[in-house]
């Protein structure tokens, strides 16, 4: 897969993400579907949208013991999804057992790919509350390094952090990226954001937006300005 917008349909209802949906005609852009949407409409929401043509990023972020996070990617690898993902927390264990669950019996899997460090945790919280006391910016390297040892494809992380990641874990490892913004955006509750330019520049494979296309007077031009600034 080569470099793409993703657009996340953080929506309460189907009915919202449809109306939404409607409003790209024939274009089927790749959806992230993050637990909102999921645990609103469960599993029959995302073989609709793969029978529509979407690709999917199933954005639950499974933390748990290794046979569980292993069996409940077996369940997930059945709806043939495009990307799934855990959080590299889970430890080393979790995530092979994850990449175990999500083959398929003739070898094929959708992309695994790991949450280091929420963009949501400074180094104060994560020192004061996970007793982490390295700089966080190493931390998200080495969970990185982790995910990447243990098999799995690639990281979300800031699209600052994006160029690091490739020169520590290789060009391949893919990097996919929320908090990207336009130009004079409200930027909202991400805290360290780029432009869809910058985070091509930046290295990033995918950019993962949600208001700033799904808030938009209109959404299809702000996704193809998107699409246009990322991709060319
Ligand atoms: O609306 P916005 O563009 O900020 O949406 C970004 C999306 O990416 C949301 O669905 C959010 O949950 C997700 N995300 C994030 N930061 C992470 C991981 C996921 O913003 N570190």
């Amino acid at each position: 897969m080569g470099k793409d917008v993703i657009i996340a349909l953080d929506f309460p209802s189907k009915e919202k993400a449809m109306d939404f949906l409607e409003l790209f005609g024939e274009k089927r852009p790749f959806v992230k579907v993050g637990m909102e949407l999921f645990y609103a409409e469960g599993p029959q929401l995302v073989r609709e949208l793969k029978e529509r043509g979407h690709k999917i990023f199933l954005d639950l972020k499974l933390h748990d013991i290794p046979n569980t996070v292993k069996s409940t990617m077996a369940v997930l690898s059945r709806l043939n999804v495009d990307i799934c993902n855990l959080h590299a927390g889970g430890t080393a264990n979790m995530m092979k057992a994850a990449l175990e669950g999500l083959t398929r019996p003739d070898g094929t899997r959708p992309l695994l790919i790991a949450v280091t460090q929420l963009t949501s945790t400074d180094q104060e919280s994560m020192e004061r509350d996970l007793l982490i006391r390295e700089p966080i910016g190493k931390v998200v390297m080495h969970y990185a390094l982790r995910a990447k040892e243990s098999g799995l494809d690639g990281v979300v992380c800031s699209p600052l952090e994006a160029g690091r990641v490739h020169e520590v874990c290789g060009k391949d490892f893919l990097t996919v990226t929320p908090g990207v913004r336009f130009e004079g955006n409200d930027v909202s509750d991400q805290k360290r954001v780029m432009t869809p330019a910058a985070a091509r520049e930046a290295g990033a494979d995918y950019i993962v937006l949600g208001r700033p296309i799904t808030r938009a007077e209109d959404p299809l031009a702000a996704y193809e300005r998107c699409l246009n600034d990322f991709v060319g």
